[in-house]
């Protein structure tokens, strides 16, 4: 291992699985937020989910960042730390390490071992990088490590992990990334356009079953972290674009009645009830542009694929 990799664990949401499930099956609408998702096996299936042809977002934001990299290092300069919450696998980041040469990288998420071996790769792959790893929940708070290097810094957020905020969350997320930037600091975000139904609920229902198969992992956490006596087999995947809203919904379905038993609760589902699992709002440049302004982050430049299916955006702090 790479000598220039430092591991700062902040123990996130640790028990908080189970409270989450508890106050989310309390609700008359049920719903479990998305970042229960990440396990180290849900990490591994969104990791899979991203190879799938229908869901054209990673593809498209490589392409274009590989496109627009001189563009960015015109606007970037070199020697920026690099902040990028909800790392995951860390793909996306490689396009710009060698172009941008930040003075240190760091990776932020969730999932702790996940993180762990994705941070250790980019250290060994880039060995002149120092690469400190944070393991937290990047909704809350954003630590930055004393001993990472001072001076410019970039945040990278790419994949439109913004999308699963509602607009409200998104603003108050974008004020944070704001404060952690300090005045001059920089944002490159990558966010999903909308875009006819047929390809956006197409990306959600691939035919692999990948998706469903991300979507269920929730249940067998339940099972297997909470001990409810909770079948993943009672359960099936939907996903649509709900048009009005701006959003892809996922829900699980319960496919008959049925009553789950955790500690002293129970939680009784009617047959085709939902647990709502997650959002992933979709934004034209215009709306995306007036949210990250009402967060005090002014756009530099915008780009967007021929087909204008994705799109990056660098702001300002
Ligand atoms: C990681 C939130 C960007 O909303 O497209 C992919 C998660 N869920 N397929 C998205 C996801 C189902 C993804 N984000």
């Amino acid at each position: 291992m790479s000598k220039t990799i430092t591991f700062h664990d902040h123990h996130p949401q640790i028990q908080s699985l189970k409270s989450a499930v508890i106050a989310g099956l309390s609700k008359p609408n049920k719903s479990i937020p998305p970042k229960y998702f990440y396990d180290e096996r849900g990490s591994k299936l969104f990791a899979e989910i991203c190879e799938q042809p229908e869901y054209y977002p990673p593809n498209i934001e490589r392409a274009l960042l590989s496109k627009i990299t001189e563009e960015i290092f015109h606007l970037t300069g070199t020697n920026r730390l690099i902040i990028e919450p909800g790392a995951g696998s860390a793909t996306k980041i490689r396009i710009l390490l060698d172009p941008l040469k930040p003075s240190a990288y760091l990776p932020m998420d969730i999932s702790c071992e996940y993180l762990r071996s994705s941070a250790a790769e980019i250290a060994d792959d880039f060995p002149w990088l120092p690469v400190h790893a944070v393991c937290v929940d990047f909704t809350h708070s954003i630590p930055l490590p004393d001993t990472a290097p001072k001076g410019h810094r970039m945040a990278f957020f790419p994949g439109s992990s913004i999308g699963n905020f509602t607009p409200h969350e998104a603003r108050s997320f974008l004020e944070m990334v704001r404060q952690t930037l300090s005045p001059g600091g920089l944002l490159l975000i990558g966010v999903d356009t909308k875009k006819p139904a047929d390809i956006l609920n197409a990306a959600y229902n691939d035919a692999a079953g990948i998706t469903a198969a991300f979507n269920l992992n929730l249940l067998h956490r339940i099972r297997d972290e909470v001990k409810a006596d909770c079948n993943p087999e009672n359960f099936e995947h939907l996903a649509f674009y709900n048009q009005t809203l701006g959003r892809i919904e996922m829900h699980l379905i319960s496919r008959c009645r049925q009553t789950l038993h955790l500690s002293d609760y129970q939680f009784q589902l009617e047959e085709g009830e939902s647990i709502h699992t997650e959002n992933s709002y979709k934004y034209t440049p215009d709306e995306f542009i007036d949210l990250a302004t009402q967060a005090g982050l002014q756009p530099v430049q915008h780009w967007l694929d021929d087909q204008k299916l994705f799109a990056l955006y660098l702001l300002q702090a």
